[in-house]
């Protein structure tokens, strides 16, 4: 997207009809020039009238994040806000930072990501204004291979947070979906680097929160999905929301490089949402099979079991897992 896009959009932000002549002289530029770049409107999820006589409205408001406010309420805590209007994907540019040195704490957050990445190679589907999309860097003293439960923990977590919020009925899936009512609510992308035993090792921990998806970005999406609208009764604002998550995270995150998983667990189970559920497991190149789910283990992995007795433990993240 042009800046100037971004620029005009936030002229348009209250959802009230405004004049494209004066839209275009506030920001020095031709109304054919201000046309061209609100063409790419739809193109981020957005909903734009032209009436003629009228100007421009947007069909909802947007609320734009408010980096100043989100960074005084993270005071105290670590983590480093940047907030931007449109990258790629928030967590390839902080791998990137990570590899480049970028503190414990980094944390970038995207008004519209280009290229939202999620687990098993799909794409992360967002709306401008109408999701939460951050990654967050964080360094442990101990080995990537001590790492395996942070996944769960960020999405207890995440669930925890959403659910302080007002969000109703919050659960999880294994390993970190955040659902309601068995619809996305939530997804957590967590990539670690570093030697398996040995530490220091790195987690980019990205979160995509559905905040209010319009139609546009529903239909775009091939899974069955919730935003906090539907799940609360009055959203919380974006600023508030994202403020939350981070504090919650930055205590969680603490707690883990100390304790690991095992402080987590308990909530984790308590959010479990396939909790004796039968599902069927799908492993990455593998056939698909049945099983019943039976609870976590204290490292995080999936504990079912099959139809003749035999009990497995799962954990590849990469494996996707469907209620029957
Ligand atoms: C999933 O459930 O598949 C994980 C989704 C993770 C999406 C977030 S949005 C912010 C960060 N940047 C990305 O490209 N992905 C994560």
């Amino acid at each position: 997207m042009s800046a100037l896009t971004f620029l005009a959009l936030r002229r348009l932000a209250d959802g009230r009809f405004h004049s494209g002549e004066e839209v275009a002289r506030s920001l020095g530029r031709s109304r054919a020039t201000l046309s061209e770049a609100l063409k790419l409107a739809p193109q981020m999820g957005l909903e734009l009238y032209s009436v003629r006589g009228r100007g421009y409205r947007l069909a909802q408001p947007i609320e734009f994040l408010d980096a100043g406010a989100i960074s005084r309420e993270l005071e105290g805590t670590r983590i480093q806000l940047q907030v931007v209007d449109e990258v790629d994907s928030t967590s390839t540019r902080l791998l990137e930072r990570a590899a480049a040195g970028a503190p414990s704490g980094t944390c970038l957050a995207a008004e519209w990501q280009s290229a939202g990445r999620g687990r098993r190679g799909r794409t992360w589907i967002s709306a401008l204004g109408g999701s939460i999309t951050f990654s967050l860097l964080w360094r442990f003293e101990r080995g990537a291979g001590h790492l395996g439960g942070l996944s769960l923990a960020v999405g207890a977590v995440v669930a925890s947070s959403l659910a302080a919020c007002g969000a109703e009925r919050v659960q999880v899936k294994w390993p970190n979906d955040v659902l309601v009512d068995f619809r996305k609510l939530a997804g957590v992308l967590v990539e670690t680097s570093g030697e398996a035993a040995q530490g220091p090792s790195v987690a980019v921990i990205g979160i995509g929160i559905n905040h209010r998806l319009g139609e546009a970005a529903l239909d775009r999406i091939d899974q069955p999905v919730v935003d906090l609208a539907h799940c609360t009764r009055e959203p919380p604002a974006r600023s508030r929301l994202l403020a939350r998550v981070l504090r919650d995270l930055d205590a969680a995150l603490d707690r883990f490089a100390r304790e690991g998983f095992a402080p987590f667990r308990d909530t984790w189970r308590s959010l479990h949402a396939f909790q004796d559920r039968n599902v069927r497991v799908s492993p990455p190149g593998e056939a698909p099979f049945e099983a019943r789910v039976h609870d976590i283990a204290p490292d995080g992995a999936l504990l079912v079991s099959l139809a003749d007795g035999r009990r497995l433990t799962l954990s590849s993240a990469e494996l996707s897992l469907r209620p029957r």
